[in-house]
């Protein structure tokens, strides 16, 4: 049964590890000998090549150091006897700040062994990817936005729970949010940057027209993360509302003061009896609603 069980783990973490692979084989941190590590969001990978064929390897082990701490290697627990080309190390980097290094070592049939060295040193609060954020928008009443951080896989130190990345992690995210008009694709995107030490943030995007499609993606960085990649969220669109609080509507506006403007020329012209009141009086209730209008769209 607990054979059954891990083998089993073993091949769904297989599975994500591949995906991992795919998503992240352009971000790679480093490369050497054919042993990288991936990171994203405090997951850390470790991954290789297999040997040629006439030397193919029947599996692999993995040690890790963290020089910050001790300088032993140690192995790890996962990946002792592995038949993958990937290691978990996520459970293992449990310092953020902590400086890592790891090597895996092939072990063929006949008994002899070869490591492949991770030669770099990898701190994950400094080199980890950071992203997706997950993004909400509410498009009808004024274009709201949510950004929740991206997921963290670090662990409170007693193992208990997840961290979140912000406050627990970093004590602030900067979040860049591209917008841009659906279809348009020409149109230069608006970049807008906020700073928040809270975990979901939520803010209004001013300044648009109403009634219109609008797309964002979001990506998140740190300070003192020093990735020069972050992974953007997928575009999520939203149209805004007919009578959006934040879209100011500058063509109602001249409307309404080119109304009023006539209005008070009519009353003018009407206490000069230029023309007959009768009209003044019936421009008036026009004008006067359009005003109201226009005005209330201000006030809201
Ligand atoms: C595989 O063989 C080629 C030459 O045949 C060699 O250049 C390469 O380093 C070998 N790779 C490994 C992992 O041993
Ligand atoms: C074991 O196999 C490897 C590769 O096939 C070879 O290089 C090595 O010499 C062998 N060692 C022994 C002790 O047979
Ligand atoms: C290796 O890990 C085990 C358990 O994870 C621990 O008991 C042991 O002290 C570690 N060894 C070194 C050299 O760090
Ligand atoms: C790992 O593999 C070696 C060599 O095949 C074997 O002697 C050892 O018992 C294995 N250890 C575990 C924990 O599976
Ligand atoms: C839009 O961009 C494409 C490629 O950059 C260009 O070929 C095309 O002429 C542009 N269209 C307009 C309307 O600017
Ligand atoms: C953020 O929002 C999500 C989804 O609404 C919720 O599950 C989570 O608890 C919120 N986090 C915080 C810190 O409020
Ligand atoms: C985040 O997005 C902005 C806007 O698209 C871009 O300029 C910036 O380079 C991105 N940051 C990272 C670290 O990818």
């Amino acid at each position: 049964m607990r054979i059954y069980f891990r083998a089993h783990m073993a091949s769904v973490s297989g599975l994500l590890n591949l995906c991992l692979l795919c998503v992240l084989e352009s971000t790679a941190l480093a490369s050497n000998n054919h042993i990288e590590l991936i990171s994203e969001n405090f997951r850390h990978i470790l991954t290789w090549e297999a040997g040629n064929q006439s030397t193919n390897p029947t599996h692999y082990r993995v040690q890790y150091v963290d020089f910050r701490k001790r300088k032993k290697w140690n192995y790890s627990k996962e990946c002792f006897n592995t038949t993958h080309l990937s290691c978990d190390l996520t459970d293992e980097f449990t310092d953020p700040r902590g400086q890592y290094s790891a090597k895996a070592e092939a072990l063929m049939e006949n008994g002899t062994s070869v490591w492949v060295n991770y030669v770099k040193l990898f701190t994950p609060i400094h080199q980890t990817i950071l992203g997706p954020p997950t993004v909400h928008i509410t498009g009808y009443d004024g274009y709201l936005i949510t950004i929740q951080p991206p997921v963290c896989h670090l662990k409170s130190p007693d193992k208990q729970r997840f961290l979140s990345l912000v406050p627990d992690v970093y004590p602030e995210l900067i979040y860049k949010v591209t917008l841009i008009k659906a279809g348009v694709t020409n149109e230069s995107s608006r970049i807008l940057e906020y700073l928040t030490n809270e975990g979901n943030f939520t803010t209004s995007i001013p300044d648009l027209f109403p009634m219109t499609n609008y797309c964002i993606s979001v990506n998140a960085t740190a300070t003192i993360n020093k990735n020069p990649h972050a992974i953007p969220s997928s575009w999520k669109c939203a149209v805004t509302g007919p009578m959006s609080e934040l879209d100011y509507p500058v063509p109602a506006v001249i409307c309404g003061c080119v109304l009023t403007f006539g209005l008070v020329l009519m009353l003018v012209l009407a206490m000069l009896k230029w023309i007959p009141v009768s009209i003044a009086h019936t421009f008036k209730t026009t004008s006067k609603s359009e005003t109201t209008w226009s005005g209330s769209r201000y006030m809201l």
